[in-house]
């Protein structure tokens, strides 16, 4: 069954059943529902109690903690009530109720009056598919809903746009609107996306403000850098998009990700080695360390505690991973023993086969003698040094072959060459679009075994997923 609606009901009847719910904390349908559940649970299903019976206990104690609603967690439809503040980016919170409703999440929505200036209710109730909430003495919403079932009743709170004035309200636990009680009468997690001039995003006020709701566990996403509404106007203060918010959105409404390596340390290398020619020059290759970064931030997301040892690139640090910036390969290794011990050892960095001998030490001159002969000297190979070490080696050391012609067999000797457990191979022929790009088509070969795993085309993160998902495995074995 769908839905039930009732119809043909007594006046007398419904207002016995408001008064009811109102007593119990719930709306009228939810108490209709729970006045069925109880009958059907009782084994009679024709002796449902009259509204007038003694009510069932109700633990109305409020939680003091923002926690997860177990609906979201259980996998039934995750319930949201966004607070509409007053600015023009209101507008865009209109998409954000339809972008939330397309990934089945259920929508109540509060106006502010500031915010009842830039859309209007009906548009809002329209699109959310449920009353639009705009007064804290509204007899009909404190009658059947109230603040405090649109604090309570739902998994997470979304504030957008978050004007500078509603969250000084949050800030100093004001509730002299049904916004500002609903916030304060909270017991799930709020999600803020501020919206506001630039010149009030960056007063001392505001910042004092967004300081104290971070303390307070209050989570923001945005505001981006951008153009104005006010003509001529640019800087930090544009509300996040709907997109942005709605993940912001899903990932706290998220049961929490299971982290199959807590506990487990693990090293990575990723990205070029720099070999000086002389202090202003130098030796590098076309690796971009978006491969070796997304595993960091994979590993990290899976609960191990991460170390990157990185050359240089132009790559944010991932997430909870411990970075170690290095430059040359000697550099490099230097940083990877200093790192030991690790359960696991991941070399996806691109090292430079040589050095330069003898680099200079001052910037070498043009002469007439014609340009200078450079003398190469062989790096030190991380990769062998660390599996073949007979104290200390970690328990599981990958490696990575990227290979122009003969993948699989190349990579399979340079497995036993090199000594390690397992080798991730791909092709990085130039037609392959790899160097640099975002996608890898890799293989996984194991030192126990002839068999080669081949993974269809993927993006660099979702190797990176996959990568530890099995490392997560031989982990647990
Ligand atoms: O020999 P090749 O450079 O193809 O080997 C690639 C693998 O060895 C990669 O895992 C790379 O990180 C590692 N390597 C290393 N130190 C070097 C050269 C390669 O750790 N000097």
């Amino acid at each position: 069954m769908a839905s039930l609606t009732v119809r043909k009901l007594e006046e007398a009847l419904k207002a016995e059943l408001r008064l009811r719910a109102a007593r119990h904390g719930r709306s009228v349908e939810d108490e209709v529902r729970s006045i069925l559940r109880d009958a059907v649970a009782a084994g009679d299903s024709h002796d449902v109690s009259a509204p007038g019976a003694a009510p069932p206990p109700v633990d109305a104690t409020p939680s003091p903690t923002a926690a997860p609603h177990p609906a979201a967690s259980s996998g039934g439809s995750a319930r949201v009530t966004l607070i509409i503040g007053g600015g023009i980016a209101a507008y865009k919170s209109l998409d954000l109720i339809r972008r939330l409703k397309e990934r089945g999440v259920a929508v109540r929505c509060i106006l502010t009056r500031a915010g009842a200036e830039f859309i209007t209710p009906l548009s809002v109730s329209a699109l959310a598919h449920a009353p639009c909430f705009t007064d804290l003495f509204d007899p009909r919403s404190e009658f059947d809903v109230g603040h405090i079932r649109l604090a309570r009743d739902c998994d997470l709170l979304v504030v957008a746009p978050a004007t500078a004035d509603l969250m000084a309200k949050m800030a100093n636990g004001l509730a002299d609107d049904l916004a500002s009680a609903t916030l304060l009468a909270a017991g799930r997690p709020i999600l803020l996306a501020p919206a506001m001039n630039p010149l009030m995003w960056s007063n001392p006020a505001t910042k004092r403000n967004v300081a104290r709701l971070t303390a307070d566990g209050r989570h923001f996403v945005g505001p981006n850098r951008g153009e104005m509404a006010e003509a001529g106007e640019a800087g930090t203060g544009r509300m996040a998009e709907p997109l942005e918010i709605v993940a912001a959105a899903l990932s706290l409404l998220a049961p929490p990700a299971p982290r199959p390596l807590a506990g487990t340390r693990i090293l990575i290398t990723a990205g070029p080695t720099h070999e000086p020619i002389d202090p202003v020059r130098y030796i590098a290759n076309r690796s971009s360390g978006k491969q070796g970064y997304a595993i960091a931030a994979a590993a990290a997301a899976a609960g191990a505690a991460v170390t990157l040892v990185s050359g240089p690139v132009a790559l944010a640090d991932p997430a909870g991973v411990s970075v170690i910036r290095v430059e040359s390969a000697r550099d490099m290794l230097a940083a990877v023993e200093a790192q030991l011990p690790a359960d696991v050892a991941i070399f996806a960095a691109a090292v430079a086969d040589w050095r330069v001998a003898q680099a200079g030490t001052q910037k070498l001159k043009k002469t007439a003698a014609g340009p200078p002969t450079l003398a190469f000297a062989e790096n030190p190979d991380i990769l062998a040094t660390i599996s073949q070490r007979t104290s200390g080696r970690p328990p599981l050391v990958i490696g990575f072959a990227a290979e122009t012609e003969h993948l699989i067999d190349n990579a399979r000797a340079k497995l036993k060459r090199k000594g390690c457990d397992w080798l991730v191979a791909n092709d990085v022929s130039p037609a392959t679009g790899v160097m640099g790009g975002d996608r890898n088509t890799v293989h996984l070969l194991k030192r126990d075994s002839d068999a080669v795993e081949s993974w269809p085309v993927m993006g660099k993160d979702e190797v990176a997923a996959t990568l530890v998902a099995r490392i997560a495995e031989a982990v647990k074995g």
